[in-house]
């Protein structure tokens, strides 16, 4: 089946219903997206939102904590955009009516979270931030977009000249084809590849897998930040408990509750992840302690719910935590309006790399980048307007078959063994190997795929980028750990790792 739209958004977080309640005004606007509305990692988001809202904070203070949080491995022209225009947007997002939970006075209540030098964390319902501003912008919806759910994008078109003009997409009435002007890539990171995560199972990359074998270029794949604090229980990480709880005064303990941070609990996450990782691997439990923070359950209700459905007892004052993977700083390479290396294709959120998370994002900036970048992408889009491209499909060298491939559970500890927070050259070497080489996987013939086949092909194109990244940056840089060089080497200053029209390049 055929349908022709002005815009197509594939997925369904905060950047993409941002960008599609104001080109709705405008265009057509059709999003597809692979679960639910509910399962983006926008609809998940506990802390909040980073944002200079106050007198007593300044842009400028925020742009340094983004650099120093990243190791300033950043576009620095986009870092300034995204802090001072995301200011200025937030403010008049908050006067539109953005909800957010605010002091008895009427000012904004806010949050203090890693690596930040101010409270400056705007924050809804306790820790249910990214649900109240995702049903927010959905209520702003025109009647132009149309959301399909449960539709899995799995080929991205291109025309003669190399533009964007469609994807293919599979869901519950079979494949179908959509024709556009403009494509916009929003499906999120692939935090699901690893086996202790706080994102959805669904989080599993595909975008950057769609992009990368449509020749897009994609960069820094080699950092993925691990979130120090997910709930563990039953030898499994549950969901994540918000660094928010730190900033409420809890603190990491062990099982005599003697503090482990030794005041450091809010340091950058890497610090904190590897810490604790390190005492995961010597078999040592370590536990957030939140017996200090009053009327927790009001302050933090999924959190406090996340422990009820496991069984932890909140009177007790400790929950018991491990870290895990929470965000992909590579991705796709977009500018601030979005746009990639492929004319008419987009990129935003945690899908594109835009560099302004540097090799380690600062808490609570991704919210703060969908909502920013998201309307700068828009406005970008309605200035184009609709081009007259020729919509006749280029058609692939998609041939060969699909190679073998690891389970999804075998891909998940494989990369949790090989690129999780501590890296040694062997095992990343080795995983490197064990996959189909980048080539084979580029060339895949996906139309007789089914469904969960093509997404764990896409899984392996993910995983493979991350590992070629992770093999070639022979440094430690940001939310990870090499053991064979523990520290910044200034030969990697400034140099990005780049894969496109299916080449590496440093
Ligand atoms: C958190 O609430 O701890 C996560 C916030 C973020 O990753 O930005």
């Amino acid at each position: 089946m055929d349908v022709k739209t002005d815009v197509l958004i594939i997925g369904s977080g905060i950047a993409a219903l941002q960008a599609a309640r104001i080109l709705g005004t405008h265009f057509h606007v059709q999003i597809v997206t692979k679960t639910s509305v509910k399962t983006s990692s926008s609809y998940r988001a506990q802390g909040g939102i980073a944002a200079v809202t106050t007198a007593t904070d300044h842009t400028t203070f925020h742009i340094a904590d983004t650099l120093r949080a990243g190791e300033y491995h950043h576009v620095q022209k986009n870092v300034n955009t995204l802090i001072e225009d995301g200011a200025e947007l937030i403010t008049s997002l908050l006067k539109e009516g953005l909800p957010i939970d605010r002091q008895a006075n009427g000012e904004p209540l806010l949050g203090l979270e890693g690596a930040h030098s101010h409270h400056r964390i705007l924050h809804a319902g306790g820790d249910q931030t990214g649900k109240h501003f995702i049903h927010y912008l959905l209520n702003q919806l025109p009647s132009t977009v149309t959301l399909n759910e449960n539709e899995l994008a799995y080929e991205l078109l291109l025309n003669r000249q190399g533009e964007c003009i469609g994807a293919l997409t599979i869901g519950d009435t079979g494949t179908k084809c959509y024709l556009a002007h403009h494509i916009i890539l929003a499906s999120g990171g692939a935090g699901a590849l690893y086996s202790c995560t706080s994102n959805f199972s669904t989080n599993t990359g595909d975008g950057i897998a769609l992009a990368y074998r449509a020749g897009a270029a994609i960069s820094d794949m080699e950092f993925m930040q691990f979130h120090p604090s997910l709930l563990w229980c039953d030898g499994e990480a549950k969901g994540l408990v918000s660094e928010a709880v730190r900033g409420a005064g809890g603190i990491f303990v062990d099982a005599q509750r003697q503090p482990i941070m030794k005041g450091q609990d809010l340091a950058p996450r890497h610090i904190t992840a590897h810490t604790l990782f390190i005492r995961r691997l010597a078999g040592q439990e370590t536990f957030l302690d939140i017996s200090m923070i009053e009327q927790f359950t009001e302050k933090f209700p999924t959190i406090a719910q996340l422990c009820m459905d496991n069984g932890i007892a909140l009177q007790d004052g400790l929950i018991p935590i491990t870290p895990g993977s929470h965000f992909l700083m590579g991705g796709v390479i977009a500018d601030d309006t979005g746009k990639t290396s492929i004319p008419f294709l987009y990129a935003i959120g945690e899908t594109a790399c835009t560099g302004v998370h540097g090799a380690n994002r600062l808490a609570s900036n991704s919210l703060l980048e969908g909502l920013t970048f998201g309307y700068k992408m828009a406005q970008t889009i309605i200035d184009i307007g609709c081009h007259q491209q020729q919509f006749e499909i280029q058609s692939t060298d998609f041939s060969q078959p699909l190679p073998a491939l690891f389970t999804k559970k075998e891909l998940q500890q494989n990369m949790t063994q090989a690129l999780g927070i501590v890296r040694n050259p062997l095992d990343i070497h080795y995983f490197a190997q064990q996959l189909p080489p980048l080539q084979e996987l580029l060339h895949v013939d996906t139309t007789q795929l089914h469904r969960q086949q093509i997404e764990l092909y896409m899984m392996h194109i993910v995983a493979a980028l991350m590992a070629h990244a992770a093999m070639t940056r022979t440094e430690t840089r940001g939310a990870h750990i090499r053991t064979d060089c523990p520290y910044m080497d200034t030969q990697w200053a400034n140099r990005w790792i780049i894969f496109s029209q299916g080449q590496m390049e440093v």
